[in-house]
């Protein structure tokens, strides 16, 4: 019996002592990013902002930034200017599923990149927009 709650109880530190997926995708970047320039000190959200708000000519000839489908409040609902379809708030403040599957997150930083900047984001651009739009 005693055993018995003794591993639930293990169980349950490990649940809870587990890193956030976010934090987790971060760690991995941010040892990515230290192998690409050994001079990294640390993502930065001002940097973020300005991969997030910049806008550059990106797919199909368009000029555009991360802007124009997830708008300029990320705590609000966006719009892909593709395609019409409704994008959901990207703030995990205002959408607590946000930022909770790294799988999800890699995919569409890495389509996104794509469409903005027409190339793949590095670890710290990543990084550096991740901290941005937690911020939001
Ligand atoms: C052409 C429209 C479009 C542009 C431009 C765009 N996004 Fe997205 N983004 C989407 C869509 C569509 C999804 C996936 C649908 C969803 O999750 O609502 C998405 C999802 C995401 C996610 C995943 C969030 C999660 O739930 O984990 C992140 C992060 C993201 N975008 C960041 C960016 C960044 C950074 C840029 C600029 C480099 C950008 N987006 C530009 C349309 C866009």
């Amino acid at each position: 019996m005693k055993w018995i709650s003794f591993i639930v109880v293990l169980g349950f530190y490990g649940l809870t002592a587990q890193a956030a997926p976010v934090d987790e995708y971060l760690g991995q970047l941010a040892s990515e990013a230290k192998r690409d320039d050994p001079s990294f000190s640390g993502f930065d959200a001002k940097r973020g902002k300005k991969i997030f708000t910049s806008t550059h000519v990106g797919k199909r000839g368009k000029r555009i930034s991360c802007r124009s489908c997830h708008g300029k409040n990320l705590q609000a609902d966006g719009e892909n200017i593709f395609t019409g379809k409704h994008i959901k708030a990207l703030s995990p403040k205002a959408n607590p599923k946000r930022l909770s599957k790294i799988k999800k997150m890699k995919k569409w930083l890495r389509r996104n990149f794509k469409d903005v900047y027409n190339r793949d984001g590095t670890a710290r651009e990543k990084g550096d927009v991740l901290l941005y739009i937690m911020s939001k």
